[in-house]
């Protein structure tokens, strides 16, 4: 007989059990990876606001922005009474032969909020869903005849098969293999695009490209597209009739301080933008391509392809997904969540521009925009360098193990020291990242700068000694 555990006896689970469940039946790992960190080592009682609330009773303050999803911070009480009447009313979230009026109406909404006729929608669950829907809609666009798509260096577009394939940075160090014809440029070079662009030629001399997918603001490494480059981009693909699809999967709903990251220049228009995240409200896992109306059509708008569109064949428009989805822009609009992340980055980007100018020692350069901004830690003691030869496997060949170090320890003592959860990325130069949720006020971003500040005033040294000696004591 087979022994379950009851989801009440899941809630009881404590933290050394969970460990053993995930080294068990999950990954070996990834337990001894994030025990590395003292969020590691804790489990979660509740999430409120930007707030989250650990079994012992410490308030933490979420300064990670749910890595894109929390724009409306944890549990927004709109969006769980939108679920909860959903729930109440016993809707039904299963639409296949019947039409969802959630569906309808989302996709209408998307087509006011966005610009120009970027009018029609799909909506499947994850970022790379929505990113290999927007592929295959510009590869049909074109019947098949194109066989070449272009995505920047740096990018990150997700993790399956095809937009692992069109993942240019370090995430993707494995080569798994993935669709055809991929060719990447330098990230914001329009000679670089043009170059390529030039080489796929047919015999006949015909445009070979049937895509460009791009990130105008690359959260993954806070690199940003130049305005120069994004009306480049446009000018070449409306000449050359290439599908521009622009990735705002994290960027969107207004992180950066604009609805969307290409929004803030008038006229600027892609035939396809991709979006998910803080689309859900922090609740539902739904993400969307949109594209330009006479692009779709062109692609599936007859009977025979009118079911070619779908990434995924059970799971897109799902009830209470799209029901969440409304209310999360609703909130948007609403309460202005642009004009809110231009609120947060006044306050903050002065302010790590003021510790970036204290310790120059530490930190090469801060980036970002609205309410996503980047650190790079990647100055420190060369030593370190020699320190990563020692390392066992592959640590040692990464170039960014310092950089790694010292952000994780800052990391480390932010959350231990300070109650500030945030986090890091692998790709680029791995920057810290500081992505509030628009919820946050003055108080919370204030409260993270001087947490901030005070970590780096222990001094590398002192920091890095004790990161380790928690590791090592950890593995033991
Ligand atoms: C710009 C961008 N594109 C695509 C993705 C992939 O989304 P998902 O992880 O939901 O597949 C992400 C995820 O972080 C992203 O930031």
């Amino acid at each position: 007989m087979a022994e379950l555990l009851s989801l009440d006896d899941t809630e009881r689970l404590s933290v050394a059990e969970v460990h053993k469940l995930y080294r068990k039946f999950v990954n070996r790992s990834q337990v001894s990876l994030m025990t590395s960190f003292g969020f590691g080592k804790e489990l979660v009682e509740r999430a409120e606001g930007p707030w989250i609330h650990t079994r012992d009773g410490r308030r933490i303050l979420d300064f990670t922005g749910g890595v894109g999803v929390l724009n409306h911070g944890h549990n927004h009480p709109r969006i769980l009474a939108a679920r909860q009447k959903f729930a109440e009313r016993h809707r039904m979230e299963v639409h296949k032969t019947y039409f969802s009026p959630y569906v309808a109406a989302l996709s209408h909404n998307l087509a006011q909020l966005l610009p120009g006729d970027l009018d029609m929608s799909f909506f499947p669950n994850s970022g790379a869903e929505a990113v290999e829907g927007a592929v295959k809609l510009a590869y049909k666009y074109h019947g098949g005849k194109r066989n070449t798509i272009l995505h920047a260096d740096i990018s990150f577009h997700g993790k399956l098969l095809g937009s692992g394939s069109l993942t240019g940075g370090a995430q993707n160090h494995f080569a798994f293999p993935g669709i055809s014809g991929v060719r990447s440029f330098p990230y914001d070079d329009l000679d670089g695009v043009r170059r390529l662009v030039a080489e796929a030629r047919t015999e006949r001399g015909d445009c070979d490209v049937y895509a460009i997918l791009i990130e105008p603001f690359s959260a993954s490494t806070m690199r940003r597209c130049s305005e120069e480059f994004l009306r480049g981009l446009r000018e070449l693909c409306t000449a050359e009739d290439i599908v521009l699809i622009f990735d705002e999967i994290y960027t969107g709903w207004g992180k950066t301080g604009s609805l969307f990251y290409f929004m803030r220049y008038e006229g600027l228009l892609p035939d396809v933008v991709t979006t998910s995240k803080s689309f859900g409200g922090g609740k539902s896992s739904i993400s969307a391509y949109i594209a330009r109306n006479p692009v779709f059509r062109k692609a599936y708008d007859s009977l025979t392809d009118a079911l070619l569109q779908s990434t995924s064949t059970t799971y897109y428009g799902f009830g209470e997904e799209t029901a969440t989805a409304i209310e999360a822009i609703n909130i948007v609009v609403d309460d202005d969540y642009p004009m809110r992340a231009r609120a947060i980055e006044k306050v903050l980007a002065p302010g790590l521009e003021r510790i970036r100018k204290e310790h120059p020692d530490v930190i090469s350069d801060v980036q970002g925009a609205g309410a996503l901004y980047g650190i790079h830690l990647d100055g420190g003691p060369k030593v370190l360098d020699l320190v990563a030869k020692l390392a066992p496997g592959g640590i040692a060949r990464d170039p960014l193990f310092r950089t790694k170090l010292i952000t994780c320890a800052v990391i480390n003592a932010l959350y231990r020291d300070h109650d500030i959860y945030t986090y890091y990325t692998l790709n680029g130069r791995s920057p810290l990242v500081a992505a509030p949720p628009l919820v946050c006020g003055t108080a919370e971003v204030e409260q993270f700068l001087d947490a901030f500040a005070q970590v780096l005033e222990t001094g590398l040294s002192r920091l890095l000694t004790r990161f380790v000696k928690e590791k090592v004591t950890s593995l033991w």
